[in-house]
């Protein structure tokens, strides 16, 4: 049946929530003719309210949608991850014809995107698993985007996706990321950074406001102080505007009155989990995950509020921890980003990813939430030695670390004798100590399996594995 769009439009999208339609206005915005489908009227009204060219066009059947687009068809999935995807599919892939593209850019589970592409190409079809960051503004003016799956379909859609990504030195935020469900994977262990990221922010964010007194004005200006130099980033930057934006009801600055209860989607979750079965070390993003999830804890937490000796005075001189702070700071950000892309190096072997990293690095340092300028330095780590197995060892980023291992130490010491929580910072300052010792006490755990388990261990210079038959106990 042809419409009256006869089969022209360059792309179509399916869910028109914030980011579907921020997506197609931005693609039109360059050129491209777009359809928009969505089962909710009121959403493809809302779009067609926003159109400001004849480039968009909004439908509320999947017949005519799909009728509008030229072939082979272009087919992204916006929709909330999990079932919702799969029932789009189940729906849209009959009326698909052999050749035709579907992408999804939503946060979906990368075995899910495993499965689908599976099952996809089973029937002909060429499917792209893409993980998009930016959010809202990212989609409407240009987003960091993570394409896996089908290097063919991929080249079909690549001039357009290069054409609406964020831009950094003349580069698009966005790269064919390797097979299957790789840019799902990739997209998945950045939310796991943005977890610990936005955690030691918080932990930052307590140590200024309960230690040193700080009011919300000196925070906004520091967090924008720290903003413009090194610690430059996406995430510093919203929260120094947050320090100053009144909640209209109460006159209170809005942050003050916002709960503490932390809701996740589960991303991050998925980061620890996937991390622990590659038994790849991520502790800082556990740790993240962990913090939201304790926080839910609201009531038990009042209770034994009252009940502990939880007295918090900040002990030490107070101009000196603002200075440590920034150090300090910064030594958390290098090993955060460390632990993502040493997740990313491991899966990369395992899953038979190939994994770019210096390319994963520089799509990353715009669009996306994570972006900030130290991934200038992780990409440059890379481009030195594409066989890098962990960026704490480049030259230049041990120099950071080394450079700031004191005040991590003065920070995390200090933060804990007064008696204030920082659990990413003392655990990250906790990965580096110990991926930094030679020796590792874990050889009495080696000793203790054997004693209860007759698990075995190894001795050092010597082959083989041995037990012993340790005394007897009552
Ligand atoms: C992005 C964000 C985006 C979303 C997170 C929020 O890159 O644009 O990561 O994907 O805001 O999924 O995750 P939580 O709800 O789990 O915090």
């Amino acid at each position: 049946m042809e419409n009256r769009y006869g089969g022209k439009l360059h792309f179509g999208m399916i869910g028109l929530g914030t980011m579907g339609r921020n997506l197609l206005l931005n693609l039109a915005d360059h050129g491209y003719s777009v359809a928009g489908y969505d089962k909710n009227p009121e959403q493809v009204q809302r779009l067609e309210k926003e159109i400001a060219n004849d480039q968009v066009h909004g439908f509320t059947t999947l017949d005519a949608f799909l009728d509008a687009l030229q072939s082979p068809r272009v087919v992204m999935m916006l929709v909330p991850a999990g079932p919702i995807v799969d029932a789009v599919i189940a729906d849209l892939a009959p009326h698909l014809a052999k050749g035709d593209i579907l992408i999804d850019g939503g946060n979906s589970k990368f075995t899910d995107t495993d499965r689908r592409a599976k099952m996809l190409s089973d029937q002909g079809l060429n499917f792209i698993g893409m993980g998009v960051s930016g959010g809202e503004e990212g989609a409407r003016r240009g987003p960091s985007m993570m394409p896996g799956g089908n290097l063919e379909a991929y080249h079909h859609v690549q001039t357009m996706f290069e054409a609406i990504a964020a831009h950094v030195k003349g580069d698009p935020c966005v790269t064919y990321i390797g097979p299957g469900a790789s840019g799902h994977f990739v997209k998945m262990v950045h939310n796991g950074i943005e977890y610990a990221l936005m955690q030691l922010i918080a932990e930052s964010y307590s140590l200024l406001k309960n230690g040193l007194n700080f009011t919300n004005q000196e925070m906004a200006d520091l967090f924008q102080q720290w903003n413009s130099g090194r610690l430059g980033s996406y995430l510093l930057e919203i929260t120094s505007v947050i320090f100053t934006v009144k909640n209209p009801d109460t006159g209170h600055i809005l942050v003050d009155d916002i709960s503490d209860q932390a809701k996740a989607k589960g991303t991050g979750k998925w980061t620890s989990q996937f991390a622990m079965d590659l038994q790849v070390p991520i502790p800082s993003i556990d740790i993240a995950v962990s913090m939201r999830d304790l926080s839910k804890y609201g009531d038990l937490r009042q209770q034994l509020g009252k009940q502990s000796n939880s007295e918090r005075i900040w002990e030490g001189d107070r101009q000196a921890l603002k200075e440590s702070l920034e150090r300090a700071f910064f030594f958390n950000l290098v090993l955060i980003y460390s632990q993502g892309m040493h997740l990313l190096s491991k899966a990369s072997a395992e899953y038979g990813y190939r994994l770019n990293l210096a390319d994963i690095a520089r799509i990353w340092r715009g669009g996306c939430i994570i972006r900030s300028h130290f991934l200038d330095t992780i990409y440059t780590a890379y481009l030195r030695d594409p066989d890098l197995e962990h960026l704490v060892l480049d030259p230049v980023i041990q120099n950071m670390l080394e450079e700031g291992l004191d005040a991590a130490r003065t920070v995390t010491a200090q933060a804990v004798t007064s008696g204030f929580p920082v659990p990413v910072m003392a655990t990250t300052l906790n990965y580096y100590l110990s991926l930094a010792s030679s020796r590792l006490p874990t050889n009495l755990i080696q000793a203790q399996r054997d004693f209860f388990g007759a698990h075995t261990y190894e001795l050092t210079g010597k082959e083989g594995v041995f037990h012993t038959e340790w005394p007897e106990i009552d």
